[in-house]
């Protein structure tokens, strides 16, 4: 396997920054990722992320942005200048909101002496059915909108997509054949909620809720299916010792040893 980057990120929702430090003291030596959702970001604003970012975290600002170019492309400005590592925005918005962002952060980071962060697009949520797309005026059924929405994020620029583990393997073989001037179309990633322990999702008195994660993986079988990145919250969250259930997971995937 030759990735060589920790795919874990560890979803931190829950709503105190206390209780989100504590996750971070007990899995940062793991050299995990962490995702900062809307419910901790509402509760406790940018100067939060700016704590865990100069405490060395690598952060994944999931607010999902989608609003006109001008206003989004300024937001992920911010996001740059916090030193978050990822940052989303849902390609609903379209090609110049898409666009202008990347060239706005590009930009800014190289006359403010930033890193770059990775710029990922939200496609269709996983809540969404054929219903709910119809609901909004959209006959294509969910994947043909996903894989619709990830090419165009994909020609628009952005690093990547947030992908079902069911979606990122028709993904990974669509992507091969999207002209981008960013990337080689093996470059473009796919970051994966929706992840359960085999053992978990084989054990129907399981603690953890998955109900409203319908269609779930195994890390491995995630990785196999074309993940770059794994998100996973309560498989870690709300098991006993963190940091082990952390290892298990990269453990599952391959050596931790291979890992940067
Ligand atoms: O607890 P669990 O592992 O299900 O958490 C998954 C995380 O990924 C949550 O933060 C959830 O909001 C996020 N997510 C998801 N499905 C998506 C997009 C994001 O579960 N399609």
């Amino acid at each position: 396997m030759s990735k060589i980057q920790n795919p874990l990120i560890v979803a931190l929702d829950v709503p105190t920054a206390a209780q989100a430090r504590e996750i971070f003291d007990e899995l940062s030596e793991t050299g995990c990722a962490f995702k900062i959702g809307m419910q901790l970001f509402t509760h406790a604003g940018s100067q939060f992320v700016g704590e865990l970012v100069k405490a060395g975290a690598k952060i994944f600002l999931d607010l999902k942005f989608h609003d006109i170019p001008n206003t989004v492309a300024n937001a992920g400005v911010e996001a740059a200048r916090l030193g978050v590592w990822m940052f989303n925005v849902h390609a609903f918005g379209g090609r110049e909101m898409m666009e202008r962002t990347v060239a706005a952060v590009r930009e800014t980071a190289v006359r403010e002496n930033l890193i770059q962060p990775k710029i990922i697009a939200v496609t269709v949520l996983t809540s969404s059915k054929a219903e709910t797309l119809r609901e909004v005026g959209v006959d294509n059924d969910p994947l043909t909108q996903v894989l619709k929405l990830a090419q165009l994020a994909a020609i628009s620029g952005l690093d990547g997509v947030v992908a079902s583990p069911q979606e990122a393997s028709a993904i990974k073989i669509e992507a091969k054949n999207w002209k981008t001037e960013n990337h080689a179309p093996n470059d473009f990633l796919i970051v994966t909620p929706g992840i359960r322990f085999e053992s978990e999702t084989q054990n129907p008195k399981s603690k953890i809720e998955r109900d409203d994660q319908k269609r779930t993986l195994s890390p491995a079988q995630a990785i196999k299916a074309g993940a770059d990145y794994l998100v996973v919250g309560r498989p870690i969250l709300q098991a006993a010792n963190k940091q082990k259930a952390a290892d298990e997971i990269l453990a599952e995937i391959i050596s931790p040893t291979e890992y940067d």
